[in-house]
């Protein structure tokens, strides 16, 4: 495959398209497991690389059922999908997205934690006690949106993960499945495997050597992936013409956890904190009757405590970014 010598060279040559790597792209498909035969074998494989690929994680009805569930609310609630008129130019460029769905859709309720994944989630972030909720959200890539300009980047960080010993389980963990099929055609996910103990991509390049490589994950509706937000990623474009659904949902660590620094031989992990300053619970899950429930929506930003502490006023969620209801 053609390497550049320089980030900001996409693959194609061209100046006004993304920075997208090195354009040492994989030639292989990414590694699929079945969580229900292999879930040790993709545990070892998030812990090597960062992400893990999940095969047949949403039935067919429930990828039916979500396919529905957006054409309805883009119908129905085209402002909550910053469609029409009120198009918001952060999503811009972006796609669209419905950011805050749980607030206004509880039949959404029982997708939080999927048996086609919450397992792997929660081992991987120390165990049911320690996984924590942080978002929520759908995103699409209408048909014939042209073609994107997401460079690699990773998403939240905690400054420590380069120094820490063991440095799992990771801050934050983020799953996305596609719902529609994912092809070469399509915006399609990549990353770049191992790369999330480094500061840049430029080091992970030095660093990896003949390892480094940029991994695109396509696959069927249903498809999920699990990647640690320190990994680098981007969306590739496709050929402009294809669109893309996929639901995300990030997860936090949660409790103090032992550990330690080459500074200090013990050293205490704190929670993860809040991954955005906006995301907001409903009341029916801050209060929800399982105590192992409210555990999981516990870690609450300061919109959130605001928020509970007005009674869940929509008057004062509505003053929120991306509050509108
Ligand atoms: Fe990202």
């Amino acid at each position: 495959m053609p390497i550049s010598l320089t980030p900001q060279q996409n693959q194609a040559g061209d100046p006004d398209l993304a920075a997208q790597g090195f354009g040492r792209l994989s030639p292989h498909a990414a590694l699929q497991f079945d969580l229900s035969t292999q879930s040790r074998l993709a545990a070892e494989h998030f812990e090597q690389w960062g992400y893990v690929v999940l095969k047949g994680a949403l039935e067919a009805q429930e990828v039916e059922a979500l396919n529905q569930f957006f054409e309805d609310s883009q119908r129905q609630r085209p402002d909550l999908w910053g469609l029409g008129e009120k198009r918001k130019p952060h999503h811009r460029n972006q796609g669209l997205i419905l950011s805050q769905p749980l607030l206004d859709f509880p039949e959404l309720d029982q997708y939080l934690q999927h048996p086609g994944s919450f397992s792997l989630i929660a081992s991987l972030l120390g165990g049911t006690e320690h996984v924590r909720w942080s978002e929520f959200n759908f995103r699409e890539t209408p048909p014939d949106a042209g073609l994107g300009t997401m460079n690699f980047h990773h998403d939240a960080v905690l400054p420590d993960r380069h120094l820490r010993a063991p440095y799992l389980p990771c801050d934050y963990l983020c799953s996305i499945h596609y719902l529609t099929p994912v092809t070469d055609l399509s915006p399609a996910f990549c990353v770049v495997p191992g790369s999330h103990r480094f500061e840049s991509l430029r080091a992970a390049f030095e660093a990896l050597g003949a390892d480094y490589v940029e991994q695109p994950i396509r696959g069927p509706a249903g498809t999920c992936i699990l990647y640690d937000t320190a990994l680098f990623h981007t969306r590739l474009d496709g050929n402009g013409r294809e669109g893309r659904r996929t639901w995300h949902q990030y997860h936090a660590r949660g409790g103090f956890l032992s550990s330690s620094l080459p500074t200090t031989s013990r050293y205490i992990r704190a929670p993860s904190p809040s991954l955005t300053d906006w995301n907001l619970i409903p009341q029916r899950l801050i209060e929800h009757p399982d105590p192992k429930l409210r555990r999981y929506f516990s870690h609450w930003n300061s919109a959130q405590g605001e928020w509970v502490a007005s009674g869940f006023d929509p008057k004062v969620r509505a003053t929120m970014p991306r509050g509108e209801s």
